[in-house]
This record gives structure tokens, sequence and C-alpha cells, in this order.
């Protein structure tokens, strides 16, 4: 049965009486609209703690006006159902307010690995993001945590976070959980029309077709990336961009590298999806 707590300090004091009894705590912060994405997430914390609790609060500090915070889908009572079902111990699911009371003024904010990629494209978004999660690690307390690397860069930035604040957090990144065509699962894949839908496999064609150019030996990041976008671009009504990087600096990368990220953000209509792959590392998707 997961316990909900509504309340910050409900919810430092039961992840503090669950380490108090020897508990590893595992955390996975989301914003609801949970999907299997979301729930792999636990089960890999269920594997590496044994109290495990899940954050749901859409945070209204990572959102940019015009974004899409008032329509993100909130499905509160159906991602209970699957928290209960997955083993979730405790849920916190707080109220805008009890996050950010009048007043609040204080920003957490990593500089380089925040700029290239979504960085350009979602100016302030990563600082809400680095916000929101330094309070939850701070409320929560020593424990290990879950992200998906479906946001290769936001778990890079909080991992470089949690290192140079001496955060007492073990941050464990995630494979991208897809559905069987490939599609990466997201909570706004809800927003697509069917056709919206097919199109959207356009990504990740693009992404084999750089897996496949890989795997035969090519290993030039432009070549890479350009075989990708030849792909993906013709599906999108627009492409915010479809990089090759550094996988650890998300810089531009060096020739020949060992491991090699192609990471693409594109919109149909009003959706905008984002997806990644490491060529090197990941399996092809
Ligand atoms: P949200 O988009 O709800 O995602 C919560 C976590 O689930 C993130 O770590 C994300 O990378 C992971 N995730 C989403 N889709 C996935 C997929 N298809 N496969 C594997 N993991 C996936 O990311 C956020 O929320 C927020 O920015 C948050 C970190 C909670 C801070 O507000």
């Amino acid at each position: 049965m997961s316990e909900v707590v509504r309340k910050p300090t409900e919810f430092r004091r039961a992840c503090e009486d669950a380490r108090a009894v020897q508990r590893r705590v595992g955390l996975v912060p989301t914003m609801g609209a949970l999907h299997e994405g979301h729930f792999s997430l636990i089960d890999e914390a269920r594997s590496r703690a044994d109290f495990i609790a899940l954050t749901i609060f859409v945070n209204p500090l990572q959102f940019a006006p015009g974004e899409d915070l008032a329509c993100y889908p909130r499905t509160f009572e159906s991602d209970l159902a699957g928290c209960r079902e997955r083993g979730v111990d405790l849920v916190f699911a707080p109220e805008p307010n009890a996050m950010y009371p009048p007043g609040f003024q204080t920003e957490v904010s990593v500089k380089e690995l925040g700029k290239p990629l979504e960085g350009g494209f979602r100016t302030s978004h990563f600082d809400g993001v680095t916000t929101v999660v330094t309070k939850l690690f701070n409320l929560t307390g020593p424990c290990t945590a879950m992200f998906g690397r479906k946001d290769y860069q936001q778990w890079k930035i909080l991992s470089r976070m949690a290192l140079d604040l001496h955060m007492p957090i073990e941050l464990v990144g995630c494979p991208i959980i897809r559905e069987a065509d490939g599609l990466a699962l997201s909570s706004r894949n809800r927003y697509l029309s069917p056709s919206e839908r097919e199109r959207a496999l356009g990504i990740v064609s693009g992404l084999r077709h750089a897996y496949d150019a890989w795997a035969h030996g090519e290993r030039d990041p432009n070549t890479l990336r350009s075989l990708a976008e030849e792909v993906i671009r013709p599906t999108f009504d627009r492409l915010d961009y479809v990089a090759a990087a550094d996988p650890e600096t998300l810089a531009p990368s060096p020739p020949s590298p060992s491991r090699l990220l192609i990471a693409v953000a594109a919109h149909l209509g009003s959706t905008r999806l984002i997806d990644n792959l490491v060529l090197g590392e990941d399996p092809r998707p």
C-alpha cells in the first residue's frame, strides 16, 4: 500500500523514519502521468533500495511561458494505482504553494552542461529542474535516485549537480523504454493525433539509420548526425536540433569518438518530442 503525503515536512519525516530502521531509500522523481518508462524506474529502485519513494509534482519552474504547464496531463488516481501495483511505499504529491511559498527566490544552476542541446531552446528549463530536484533531494536525504536516459541531458546535469554540491545521493541513469515500434514512451505522446503518432516514428528511424552506419564502421560525427537528420526532417513539422555530441561533456564531439550521443528534439503540431541514442553503448532502438 503506497502512503500519500502532501506536506514537505511529512515527506522528510517518512524518509527519515525509513532510514532509522535501516531501509535504503530509493527515490523516483516524476511529474506524474505515469507510464512504463516511469515504472521501469520504480523496478530499478526496488532492485537497489528497500523503501521506494515516488514524487509527483508538475514543477511550474521548469516550464516557460507558452509551454504546456496548464495542459500537462494530470492523472493522479491512475498514477496512484500504478504505484500501488509496482510496490511504491510512499508517494509525495505536494501542492505548488508548498514547494514555492510566497517569497521563494533561490535557484540552483549548472552552468556549462545546461547550455547545449535543450539549453538552446528551453532557456530557463534546466534551472527549474535543478532547483526542484535539489529541494526533493534535501527533503529525501541520503538515497539512491533514478532518472531516465530519455532525458539524457537532465540526467547528466543532475549527476554533475549532486557531485559539485556534495549531495548524499547516488544517481542512476536508466535505459529508455520504448513502445514495440520504437517510439520512446513519454507523457506527451498522448497529445499526438493518430497520424502524428505514425509520423513520430521518424525519430527512431533516424536514430536507427545512424546506428546502422555506426555498426558498419562510420565514425564521423557530422556524417552520423546528417544521416539521422535526413530521415527525421521530412516527417516532422519542425526540428529544433539533431545533434552529435560527446556523451559526457555534451560539447561537439571530437573526431572518431568511441561513443557518440545523437540527440533529437522535434515538433509535430504543438507537441515537442525528444529522444536520443548513445552510439557505441546503447542497443539498436
Ligand atoms: P518526467 O518527465 O515525469 O520524468 C520522470 C522520469 O522518468 C525522468 O527521469 C525521465 O527521464 C524518466 N522517463 C520518462 N520517459 C522515460 C522512458 N521512456 N524511459 C525511461 N525513463 C523515462 O523528468 C521529469 O519528469 C522532471 O524533469 C523531474 C526530474 C521530475 C523534475 O521535475
